[in-house]
C-alpha cells in the first residue's frame, strides 16, 4: 500500500521504516528542510539500534523516501499518518497545534478526484481530538472530499522501537467506519499480532491509559523501594516475589531514580489534565508524579548524608540519557540530577556511550565535564553515581574503577551493578530500596 507518514521524530521515522520494511510504499514528509536533505543523505536525526541499516536498505529498495512536499505525498498516498509532536503546555494540557496545522495542510491538499483517503493519528493525543481532525479537515477541505480519521497509537520504546515495531503485543486500531477498519487491517496484514478494533475514543484512551498505568507501576514499586530502605527489605526480592503472579508480572518493576524520557512525563500530565477537564480527575496519577519527583529527593539527600558538603566534591556521574540505547535526553532523571549536583557545587563529570553531544546541549549553563570514556571520568572522584541503566555500566571492571578513584563509595540509582562485585573491589556500595553494603561487612 502507499503510505504518508507526516513528521520524521522518534515515532513517524522509526513507524515510516518499519512499515517500509514490511513491504509498503512509505513517503516520509516533514517540513524541516534540513533534516529531510539530511535524510535523503542517510544521515540519522537520532540513535537507535538497526534504525539506520534499515532505512539504507529500504530507500535503495525504493521503498522508502523522503520530502518536504505534503501536499503530493497526501496526492498519492491512501493512508495518511500524523505523527508529530504534542508538547505539554505550562499547565500540563497538550499542545495541538502541530496536529492542527498538519490536518488543516491535508485539507488543502484533498480533492474529490484523489478518491477516498484516511487521515491517522499516531501522535499521542488526548481524547477527541480525532473528531477535532475530522472537523479542521471538513472545515477547510473542498466540498465533497472523502475521508475518515483513525487513531492508531504507537506503543514504541525508544532503544529498542525498530524490534517493538515489527513485533507488536497488539496493534490498536481505533475507527468509527468499517470502511476505515478494513482498509487500517491490510495495512497490518504482515504483522502477526493481534488486532485490537474499537472506536475512535477508546483507542485515543488505550495510549494515554497504557502509558500512565507503567508510570504507575515504576511509582509503585519505588514507593515500596522507600519502605524497603527504611525496613532493611531488598526491594529487588520484593519485584521478584510479586512479579512472578502473572496478574501483577514482573516487566517496569525495576525501581530506580525514577521514570524520564519524552512520553512518560508528558502522558501522565496529559491524562490527568484531560480527566480534568471531563469531571472525572485522575488523582491516583498526582501522587505518581509526586513520587517520580520524590525518588531524586531522596537519592540526592543520601548523597548529601554520605558526603556532609557536596562543594568542590568531584563527582562521576555514568548516564546522561534517560534510559539506556538512546541518546535522548528529554526529561533525563540523569540529567536533573546533575544540575542539582553542581547547584550544590559539586564538580561533576559525566559520561553517556550516546547522549554526550545531547547531553552537553541539555546541560549548557552547568559546571559540568563530559568525559569520552568511562574510566577516565571516574579518575579521582569522590564517589560515582550511576544514573543510567546502560549495560557497559553494569559490565564494568570495578577493580579498575577502585584504582582511579579518589574514594571508594557507588551510588547506584539504577541497581545495575552486582553489589558482591563492588564491595570485593573495596567500595562501599550504595542503591535503592536495598541495605548498603560496605567491605568490612562481608
Ligand atoms: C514509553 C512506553 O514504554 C512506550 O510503550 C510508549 O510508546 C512511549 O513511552 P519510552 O519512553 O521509550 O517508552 O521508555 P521506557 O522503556 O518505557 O522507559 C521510560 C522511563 O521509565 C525510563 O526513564 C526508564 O528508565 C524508566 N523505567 C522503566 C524505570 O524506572 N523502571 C522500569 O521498570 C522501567
Amino acid at each position: 500500500m502507499n503510505l504518508a507518514i507526516i513528521g520524521t521524530g522518534y515515532v513517524g521515522l522509526t513507524t515510516g521504516t518499519c512499515f517500509a520494511e514490511v513491504g509498503h510504499h512509505v513517503v516520509c514528509v516533514d517540513n524541516d528542510e534540513a533534516k529531510v536533505q539530511a535524510l535523503q543523505q542517510g544521515q540519522m536525526p537520532i540513535y537507535e539500534p538497526d534504525l539506520e541499516e534499515m532505512i539504507v536498505a529500504n530507500v535503495s529498495a525504493g521503498r522508502l523516501s523522503f520530502t518536504t512536499d505534503l501536499a503530493s505525498a497526501v496526492r498519492e498516498c491512501e493512508i495518511v499518518f500524523i505523527a508529530v509532536p504534542t508538547p505539554p503546555h505550562e499547565d500540563g494540557s497538550v499542545d495541538l497545534s502541530y496536529i492542527e496545522g498538519v490536518s488543516r495542510e491535508i485539507a488543502d491538499a484533498l480533492t474529490p478526484e484523489i478518491g477516498y483517503r484516511i487521515v491517522v493519528d499516531k501522535s499521542t493525543v488526548p481524547v477527541s481530538t480525532g473528531v477535532k481532525v475530522y472537523q479542521v479537515i471538513e472545515r477547510y477541505a473542498n466540498k465533497g472530499v472523502d475521508v475518515d480519521v483513525v487513531s492508531n497509537p504507537e506503543f514504541l520504546r525508544e532503544g529498542c522501537a525498530v524490534h517493538d515495531l515489527l513485533n507488536p503485543d497488539r496493534i490498536v486500531i481505533g475507527a468509527d467506519s468499517q470502511r476505515a477498519m478494513d482498509m487500517m487491517k491490510r495495512v497490518y496484514q504482515p504483522f502477526s499480532a493481534p488486532i485490537v478494533e474499537v472506536d475512535l475514543a477508546s483507542a485515543e484512551l488505550i495510549k494515554h491509559a497504557a502509558n500512565s498505568f507503567l508510570a504507575l507501576k515504576i511509582s509503585y514499586i519505588n514507593a515500596v523501594s522507600a519502605v524497603c530502605e527504611k525496613a532493611g527489605a531488598d526491594v529487588e526480592l520484593v519485584a521478584m516475589g510479586i512479579g512472578l503472579d502473572k496478574r501483577i508480572s514482573r516487566h517496569f518493576l525495576n525501581a530506580g531514580l525514577g521514570y524520564g524520557g519524552s512520553c512518560f512525563p508528558k502522558d501522565v500530565k496529559g491524562f490527568i489534565n484531560v480527566s480534568e477537564q471531563l469531571g472525572a480527575p485522575l488523582e491516583l496519577l498526582r501522587e505518581v508524579e509526586r513520587v517520580n519527583k520524590a525518588q531524586l529527593e531522596r537519592f540526592l539527600s543520601r548523597i548529601r548524608k554520605k558526603l556532609w558538603v557536596l562543594r568542590k566534591k568531584k563527582i562521576a556521574v555514568w548516564g546522561l540519557a534517560f534510559k539506556q540505547n538512546t541518546d535522548d535526553v528529554r526529561e533525563s532523571v540523569a540529567i536533573k540530577l546533575i544540575r542539582r549536583l553542581c547547584e550544590e557545587g559539586a564538580r561533576v563529570v559525566a559520561y553517556d556511550p550516546k547522549a554526550a553531544v545531547t547531553g552537553a546541549r541539555a546541560l549548557e549553563g552547568c559546571n559540568v565535564t563530559i568525559a569520552d570514556d568511562m574510566y577516565e571520568c571516574v579518575r579521582d572522584a569522590e564517589v560515582l553515581v550511576v544514573a543510567t541503566e546502560w549495560k557497559q555500566f553494569a559490565m564494568a571492571n570495578l577493580v579498575k574503577v577502585r584504582e582511579l578513584m579518589r574514594l571508594p563509595i557507588i551510588f547506584d540509582g539504577r541497581n545495575i551493578l552486582h553489589g558482591d562485585n563492588a564491595v570485593h573491589a573495596g567500595f562501599e556500595y550504595h542503591s535503592i530500596g536495598r541495605k548498603t553494603l560496605r567491605p568490612d561487612s562481608e
